[in-house]
C-alpha cells in the first residue's frame, strides 16, 4: 500500500492508494475516526456497484444518500437534500461522512460535510480517475450556482481518502480518458516521469504508480498554498482556456478533460510565442492523442478570449497563466490581457 501525509492548517489528511482498499473501507476508518454512525454519499451510477459493499462493512448504523449522476446536480439542493438525510439519520458532529464517488460527489458532500453542524469528520473515496488524482485531495468543496462553477464552497481536508485503483475497471472508458488529461497535467507542470509512463504502451497497469505520483504533487502544492493564493494556480495548466471551451459549449459540449486537454496545447503555443522554442506543443499534440483526447479549439479564438476574460482569473488588466517552459516545470506569468488577447488570436 502507498501512503502519503498532506499537513493541512486545521490538521493532516492521510491518503492511502491500493487495489482492493476499498473492501477495507471500515478498518482503514476505525484507525481515524471514532463514529457512532457513519452517512454514505454517493451517486445513481455508483450505488449499484459499491455502496453496498462499503455499507456493509461497519457494525454501526449507516445511512445513506444517493444523488442524481451528474454535474447539473452539483447545486446547493442537493446538500440541503444530504443535511436533512443526516438530520432524520441523527448524525452528531462526532460521526462520520463518506463521499463514494467521482468528483461532483466528492466536491457536494465536501461541502455538506464542511456546513454541517459546522464541520463533522469526513472520508473521501473516490471512484473516478480525475477524483483519485485531483478532487479528492487538497480540500476543495464546491457546488455550482445558476451563475457558473463552483461559485460557492469551503476548503476542508478530508481526515482520510481511501483510493482503490480497481473501481476504475467500471467507469466508461471516456471517463477514464477524461482523467488522462489531469494525469498529462501534472506529468508537465512537475514530473516528466509520468509523461514518460504515460508513453508506454500498456500504461493502464501501472496505473496505481500513476496516480501515487499525481497525488505526491498535488499533497506537495497544496501543502505549501492550501487556499490557493500562489503556487496552487500552477495546477492550472490548460484551465483557462479550457475553462473558456467549457464555458461556451455550456459545461456539456466538452467534458473538463476534453477541454483541458485543448487549453494545455493552446498554452503550450502561447508558450512558444513568448520565446519558448521547444515543440513542447507537438509532443503534448500527439501524447494526448495517443491516450485518446483531442487536441484542436473547437470554437473560433475570439468567442475563446471572450469566455475567457469573464473567467475568475482574471486580475485587472492582467490574467495569472501557466506557462510550461520545459516538460516538469512551470510559472506562473501574468499576462496583459490584450497581449493574450493577440496570441490566442494567432495561435
Ligand atoms: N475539488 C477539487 O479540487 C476539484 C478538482 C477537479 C475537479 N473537480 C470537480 O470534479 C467534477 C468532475 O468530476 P468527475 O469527472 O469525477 O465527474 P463525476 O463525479 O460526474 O463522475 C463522472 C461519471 O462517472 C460515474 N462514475 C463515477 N465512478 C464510477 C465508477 N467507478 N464506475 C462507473 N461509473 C462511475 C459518475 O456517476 C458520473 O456519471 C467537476 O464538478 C469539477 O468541478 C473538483
Amino acid at each position: 500500500m502507498k501512503q502519503l501525509t498532506l499537513n493541512g492548517s486545521a490538521g493532516s489528511s492521510d491518503i492511502l492508494i491500493a487495489a482492493g482498499l476499498l473492501q477495507t473501507t471500515a478498518a482503514q476508518c476505525a484507525r481515524v475516526f471514532s463514529p457512532s454512525r457513519v452517512h454514505i454519499v454517493t451517486d445513481s451510477h455508483v450505488a449499484p456497484l459499491y455502496l453496498d459493499a462499503v455499507a456493509q462493512q461497519f457494525d454501526l448504523p449507516v445511512s445513506s444518500t444517493i444523488l442524481p449522476a451528474g454535474e447539473e446536480y452539483k447545486r446547493l439542493e442537493a446538500v440541503e437534500g444530504i443535511y436533512h438525510d443526516m438530520l432524520s439519520a441523527g448524525m452528531t458532529r462526532k460521526d462520520l461522512v463518506i463521499a463514494l464517488g467521482g468528483g461532483v460527489t466528492g466536491d457536494v458532500t465536501g461541502f455538506a460535510a464542511a456546513t454541517f453542524l459546522r464541520g463533522v469528520p469526513l472520508c473521501q473515496i473516490p471512484t473516478t480517475l480525475l477524483a483519485q488524482v485531483d478532487s479528492s485531495v487538497g480540500g476543495k468543496t464546491a457546488v455550482d450556482l445558476p451563475e457558473g462553477k463552483n461559485l460557492v464552497g469551503a476548503f476542508y481536508q478530508p481526515r482520510l481518502v481511501l483510493i482503490d485503483p480497481t473501481v476504475l475497471e467500471t467507469l466508461p472508458d471516456a471517463t477514464f480518458i477524461d482523467g488522462m488529461a489531469e494525469v498529462i497535467k501534472y506529468g508537465c507542470i512537475k514530473n516528466r516521469g509520468i509523461l514518460d509512463m504515460v508513453r508506454m504502451p500498456h500504461y493502464r497497469e501501472n496505473i496505481e504508480e500513476l496516480i501515487y505520483e499525481c497525488v505526491k504533487i498535488k499533497r506537495d502544492v497544496v501543502e505549501v498554498d492550501e487556499h490557493d493564493t500562489g503556487l496552487r494556480m500552477i495546477l492550472n495548466f490548460g484551465h483557462t482556456i479550457g475553462h473558456a471551451i467549457e464555458k461556451i459549449g455550456n459545461y456539456t459540449a466538452h467534458t473538463h478533460g476534453q477541454a483541458v486537454a485543448m487549453g494545455m496545447v493552446a498554452a503550450m503555443k502561447i508558450a512558444q510565442q513568448l520565446g519558448t522554442n521547444n515543440d513542447l506543443d507537438d509532443y503534448l499534440s500527439s501524447l494526448l492523442q495517443e491516450v485518446g483526447l483531442l487536441v484542436d479549439l473547437p470554437y473560433p479564438r475570439e468567442a475563446i478570449f471572450k469566455a475567457l476574460l469573464s473567467d475568475k482569473k482574471k486580475m485587472g488588466q492582467t490574467v495569472n497563466f501557466i506557462l510550461v517552459r520545459s516538460l516538469g516545470r512551470a510559472d506562473i506569468e501574468q499576462i496583459d490581457v490584450e497581449t493574450l488577447h493577440q496570441m490566442i488570436l494567432s495561435i
